[in-house]
């Protein structure tokens, strides 16, 4: 194997397995019942599927995010993976897909891990095991329903630093003629369904080399999210610094987004979870999308086309953003103490 850790983009990479589980149900009383198997490892990336299948015309899918860091200490840390199990539950939930219930997500993840330890990134190479665990609905059938057959999957792959070398920083553009979810919609859940909406809109901002910023569909007055992250600003005011971020009932409740918020309030700062007007960004010193990919990926500016306005933020990651990153950063590696009991260790014992 000849990966070269610093050159990995935000790309697949094989590894040797993935791991699957599947579920077979039958419905009793309007209620879905049935069983899954034990999770299993397997060489073949490819599946079985019938055209038919609810995934396919009806869009149940489901997926995650979550990743492993090899430590300073040459342990191997995954970082909140009973959040991402329960936030699949919550998605599956949305779509009237069987939930994976937390322990078999736990066991199918430490499988995935267990066979392809050599894809864990050396440690300093900013690069990470990443996991994509999907769920998806496997019954062929026309009628528009849910089906009662699901497949779920983790698809580990290396990826690289967000950042190879500098933290840099990143210009958003707003649009307000592509929503990326309804108000009472899907938003909330992290369902393929809401990327394939984003799409018209982030492929028009790339190609203007900007990214995406999603107004709230209803007004388009209040700043929803980034197309796979969400928003934080920051203010410095005369009580001290406040880090606020969007309530919405359309936005992914970001695991990097709360683990901040925990670290932010920790470090003295007022944390406020509101709605946000677009003409706020003129009063941030700071802002930034978070997510797992790139845990913190700072703003520069924010171009708002419709209104012929541009909010200038900071022209380099600011001090409360990068402390922010770095704080989040140090216990993902084991660099600091993880007292939140965010980390579970894999391998107790030293192996680089
Ligand atoms: C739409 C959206 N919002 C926010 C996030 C960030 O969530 P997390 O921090 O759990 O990765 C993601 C990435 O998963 C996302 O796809």
């Amino acid at each position: 194997m000849d990966i070269n850790w610093k050159e990995l983009g935000f790309h697949y990479t094989e590894t040797d397995t993935i791991v699957r589980s599947a579920f077979h149900g039958r419905w009793e009383n309007g209620r879905l019942k049935g069983e899954w198997e034990e999770p299993y490892a397997t060489r073949d990336k490819y599946i079985h599927l019938h055209l038919s299948a609810t995934c396919l015309q009806y869009g149940q899918e489901a997926f995650e995010g979550l990743k492993a860091f090899r430590g300073a200490d040459g342990r191997i840390r995954i970082f909140r993976w009973r959040d991402n199990a329960e936030r699949l539950q919550r998605s599956a939930h949305a779509l009237k897909m069987a939930e994976p219930p937390i322990e078999l997500f736990g066991r199918a993840l430490r499988l995935a891990l267990e066979t392809n330890m050599d894809f864990v990134p050396p440690y300093d190479t900013g690069a990470t095991l990443y996991f994509r665990p999907i769920l998806i609905g496997t019954t062929p059938q026309l009628g528009v329903g849910p089906g009662v057959d699901y497949e779920l999957a983790i698809i580990p792959s290396p990826i690289g630093p967000y950042y190879p070398g500098k933290f840099h920083c990143t210009t958003f553009i707003i649009n307000r003629r592509v929503d990326r979810a309804a108000p009472l919609g899907t938003g909330a859940y992290k369902v393929g369904g809401n990327y394939a909406a984003s799409f018209r809109a982030t492929e028009e901002a790339h190609l203007q080399g900007y990214d995406c910023l999603f107004l709230d569909s209803k007004t388009h007055r209040y700043i929803d999210e980034c197309s796979a992250a969400n928003f934080i600003g920051i203010k410095q005011t005369d009580e001290g610094i406040e880090y606020l971020t969007p309530r919405s009932n359309a936005i992914l409740p970001s695991i990097t987004n709360a683990s901040l918020m925990a670290l932010a309030w920790d470090k003295g700062y007022k944390v406020t979870r509101r709605h946000i007007l677009v003409e706020e960004l003129a009063e941030m010193q700071e802002a930034a999308a978070c997510g797992t990919a790139c845990v913190i990926s700072p703003i520069d500016r924010v171009i708002d086309p419709d209104k012929g306005r541009m909010y200038e933020i900071s022209r380099t990651p600011g001090p409360v953003l990068t402390d922010l990153y770095q704080s989040l950063q140090d216990i993902q590696y084991g660099r600091a103490e993880d007292k939140y009991g965010w980390c579970t260790i894999l391998n107790k014992k030293h192996t680089n």
